[in-house]
C-alpha cells in the first residue's frame, strides 16, 4: 500500500521518478505526486487518481538531479490533492512521502505540534511537522530526523528532502518495505526494486528502524542509536521484460498465461539431481517435530491454504488449521503442544500476516513463509522460505501465484509425507506436468471463457460459486476473482450450504457457477445444481473430464483428482478477466485495491 521512490545524481529526477511510480502503481493508484528540488528550491507536483494524471500536471521546465515520489492507497484521509503526498512542513523547508501508518499521530500532535496549521487529514503529515519543530528549536535536520523518528509508533518507510540542502535525500524504514539502490553517481530509493530496475539492479535491504542519508555518492545507514550500520548491496535478480505487459493488454492476462511455466519452473526448482522432490532437512525436521500445522494468510493466498491444509492432511497425516491473518492475533485459537506456523504471502509484506509473525515470533514458534518475493519481510523474519518462482505478479488480481502457492504447497506435503515414510499414490512431478499441459490447453481456449462470460456476466448484479470438498475452496477464488475485478456481487458456496439461507437470493436467470471434479461428490454437487435451477438460477456446470453429464458448459482435461485445483481455477480466472473486460473495469487495477496491503 502506497509506494514511494527517490533519486538523487546528475540526471534529471522528473522521467526517473514518474516511470519509477509507474512501476509501483499496483501498491495504490488514489492519488500520486513527485517533489523536485533544484537550486532554485522544492516544486512539489500532485494529483488526485492514477499517475497519468500526474504526468499531466508536472511542469516539464523544472529540471531537477533530486527528488522523491509517492503513489498512494489511502488510509487516513479521503483520496484527495490535499491529502496526496508529498506533504511539506509549514515553512516548507521539509518535504516528505510515506508509506505505512502512524498509529500514534493524533497523540503526537496534541503533544508536540499546538497551534500548528495542517494542510492534510493524514497520518504523514505529523512527521515533517515534527522535524520542522525540532530544526527550529536548534537541532541539527539528521538529529531532528532522528528525534522525529523515535517519537512515531507504526510502520513507516519515508523519504524527505530539505530545501536547504541539496545533496542529500534522508530515508527511515519501519515494518514497511524499502530498498536503497545504488548506482555510479546516483543513487535511488524505492519500495520496491521493480521501481528501480530501470537505472539499478544493485540493492541495499534496510531492516526496521533504520535511517539512511542518501547522496549521488553515498549511502550511509545508521541505527536509531547513531551507529553506522554496514551493508552490502545485492542484484536483484529481475528481469525488466518480466516487469513489461509485452504485447498482452493486461498484465492479468499475461499472469494467466505464464502459469504453465512457472508450475514446470516449480517442479525444477524443487527437483534433487535424482529427478525427486526434495526440500530441505531443516524444514522437513521442523515440520516433523510439531504436532500440528496452522497456516496463516489473506484473500487469494488464504485461499491457496485452504487447499494447501488438504494436501497436508491427506499427504501427510499432520493437523492443520487455516486462519485469515487479520483474525488470528486478537482472536487466537488455542494452541497445540507444538505448533509450527505457515505464512502463505505472495508479496511477503501484508501487514495482517506479519503482526501474526511478530506475534508467533515472540512465542518462539517456527515459521515458514512461502512467497513470491525472496528477501521480503516475512521471508526475512521467518526461519525458512519457499518461494513461489512465479516471477513478478504485477497485476492486483492474484492469478498465478495462486496456483504457484499449491503447487509449493503440493511440493511440500509429498515431501513430509515421503520423509515419513508415507505414499501418496502417485507421482507428484509428473502429475505436475500433466497439470502444466492441461493449464496450456485451458488458456488457449480463450474464445470460450470469453463466450463464457458474456452469457451468463453481462449484466449481472449477482453471481454464486458452489463446489464440494477442493471446488469449494476452488469456488471461493473464483468468487473473489470475479468481485475484485467485475464488482460483480459473487460469493462463493459449499454445496450443500446455499439451501441454508442464501438459496433466498437465486432468482430467475441468476448465475450459478458450479465445478464437478470430484467423483465422490459429483452426484452430490449435481444435486446442488438441481435445487437451484429449481428457483430460477442459471447453472454452468465446469466438470472434469470423465465425470461430465449431459448440459455441462465446460469440460476440463483430466488431471490427479487430488490436485484439480491448480486445473479448475483457470477457468474462473479468465471469466472473471472477460467479465471485467465486458463492463469495461480497468482490469489490472480494480478500485479502492492495492497490490500489497502493508497496513493491517
Ligand atoms: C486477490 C489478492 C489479494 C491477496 C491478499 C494477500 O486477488 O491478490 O486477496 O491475495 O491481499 O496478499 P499476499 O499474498 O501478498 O499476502
Amino acid at each position: 500500500m502506497c509506494g514511494i521512490v527517490g533519486f538523487i545524481g546528475q540526471e534529471d529526477a522528473k522521467e526517473i521518478l514518474l516511470k519509477g511510480l509507474e512501476k509501483l502503481e499496483y501498491r495504490g493508484y488514489d492519488s500520486a505526486g513527485i517533489a523536485l528540488q533544484s537550486a532554485e528550491g522544492i516544486a512539489v507536483f500532485k494529483e488526485k487518481g492514477r499517475i497519468a494524471n500526474l504526468r499531466e500536471i508536472v511542469d516539464p521546465a523544472v529540471e531537477a538531479h533530486i527528488g522523491i515520489g509517492h503513489t498512494r492507497w489511502a488510509t487516513h484521509g479521503v483520496p484527495s490533492k490535499a491529502n496526496s503526498h508529498p506533504h511539506q512542513s509549514t515553512s516548507k523547508r521539509f518535504t516528505l512521502v510515506h508509506n505505512g501508518v502512524i498509529e500514534n499521530y493524533e497523540l503526537l500532535k496534541n503533544a508536540h505540534l499546538q497551534g500548528v496549521t495542517f494542510l492534510s487529514e493524514t497520518d504523514t503529515e505529523i512527521i515533517v511537522q515534527l522535524v520542522e519543530k525540532y530544526v527550529n528549536e536548534g537541532l541539527a535536520v539528521e538529529e531532528a530526523f532522528r528525534t522525529t523518528l523515535t517519537l512515531l509508533h507504526g510502520s513507516y518507510a519515508l523519504a524527505m528532502l530539505d530545501s536547504e540542502n541539496e545533496g542529500t535525500i534522508y530515508v527511515a524504514k519501519n515494518k514497511s518495505p524499502l530498498l536503497v539502490g545504488a548506482g555510479d553517481n546516483f543513487n535511488v530509493v524505492a519500495s520496491d526494486a521493480m521501481a528501480m530496475l530501470q537505472v539499478t539492479n544493485q540493492f541495499i535491504e534496510l531492516m526496521d528502524k533504520e535511517m539512511v542519508l542518501v547522496t549521488d555518492s553515498s549511502i550511509t545507514i545508521k541505527n536509531y542509536a547513531g551507529e553506522v550500520v554496514e551493508r552490502a548491496p545485492y542484484t536483484a535478480e529481475l528481469d525488466a521484460s518480466d516487469i513489461e505487459k509485452g504485447t498482452y493488454p493486461h498484465f492479468m492476462l499475461k499472469e494467466i498465461d505464464e502459469q504453465p511455466l512457472v508450475i514446470r519452473n516449480i517442479i525444477a526448482k524443487y527437483r534433487n539431481e535424482e529427478g525427486e522432490i526434495e526440500l530441505s532437512q531443516d524444514i522437513r525436521d521442523a515440520i516433523l517435530a510439531s504436532d500440528r500445522i496452522y497456516i496463516i494468510a489473506a484473500g487469494t493466498s488464504y485461499h491457496a491454504g485452504l487447499i494447501g491444509k488438504q494436501f497436508i492432511e491427506r499427504f501427510a497425516k499432520i493437523p492443520v488449521e487455516v486462519h485469515v491473518a487479520s483474525e488470528f492475533s486478537y482472536n487466537m485459537p488455542l494452541l497445540s503442544e507444538n505448533p509450527f506456523f505457515i505464512y502463505i504471502s505472495q508479496s511477503g509484506e501484508t501487514a495482517d500476516s506479519r503482526a501474526v509473525l511478530v506475534q508467533t515470533n515472540e512465542m518462539g514458534y517456527k515459521a515458514l513463509t512461502i512467497t513470491n518475493v525472496p528477501g521480503s519481510t516475512l521471508s526475512r523474519e521467518a526461519d525458512y522460505t519457499l518461494l513461489l518462482h512465479a516471477g513478478p505478479e504485477i497485476a492486483v488480481a492474484s492469478t498465478k501465484a495462486y496456483t504457484a502457492q499449491l503447487a509449493v504447497l503440493a511440493i511440500l506435503s509429498a515431501d513430509i509425507a515421503y520423509s515419513k515414510g508415507l505414499e501418496i499414490g502417485f507421482d507428484l512431478t509428473q502429475e505436475l506436468g500433466i497439470i502444466a499441459s492441461a493449464m496450456e490447453a485451458l488458456c488457449g481456449d480463450k474464445e470460450e471463457m470469453e463466450q463464457i462470460a458474456r452469457e451468463y456476466l453481462a449484466t449481472t448484479r449477482n453471481c454464486f460459486f458452489i463446489g464440494r470438498s477442493l471446488d469449494f475452496y476452488v469456488g471461493l477464488e473464483g468468487a473473489l476473482k470475479l468481485k475484485e475485478i467485475s464488482y460483480i456481487q459473487a460469493e462463493g458456496f459449499a454445496g450443500g450450504e446455499l439451501k441454508h439461507g442464501t438459496i433466498a437470493l437465486i432468482e430467475n436467470g441468476t448465475p450459478v457457477i458450479a465445478l464437478a471434479t470430484q467423483e465422490y461428490v459429483n452426484l452430490g454437487i449435481r444435486g446442488n445444481v438441481k435445487e437451484v435451477v429449481a428457483r430460477g438460477a442459471n447453472p454452468c456446470i465446469i466438470s472434469m473430464e470423465g465425470l461430465e453429464m449431459e448440459g455441462d458448459r465446460y469440460v476440463l482435461p483430466a488431471v490427479n483428482e487430488a490436485l484439480t485445483p491448480l486445473v479448475s481455477v483457470i477457468p474462473l480466472q479468465l471469466i472473471s478477466y472477460y467479465a471485467a473486460l465486458h463492463r469495461e473495469c480497468d482490469v489490472d487495477k480494480p478500485r479502492n485495491l492495492a497490490k500489497s496491503v502493508t497496513v493491517e
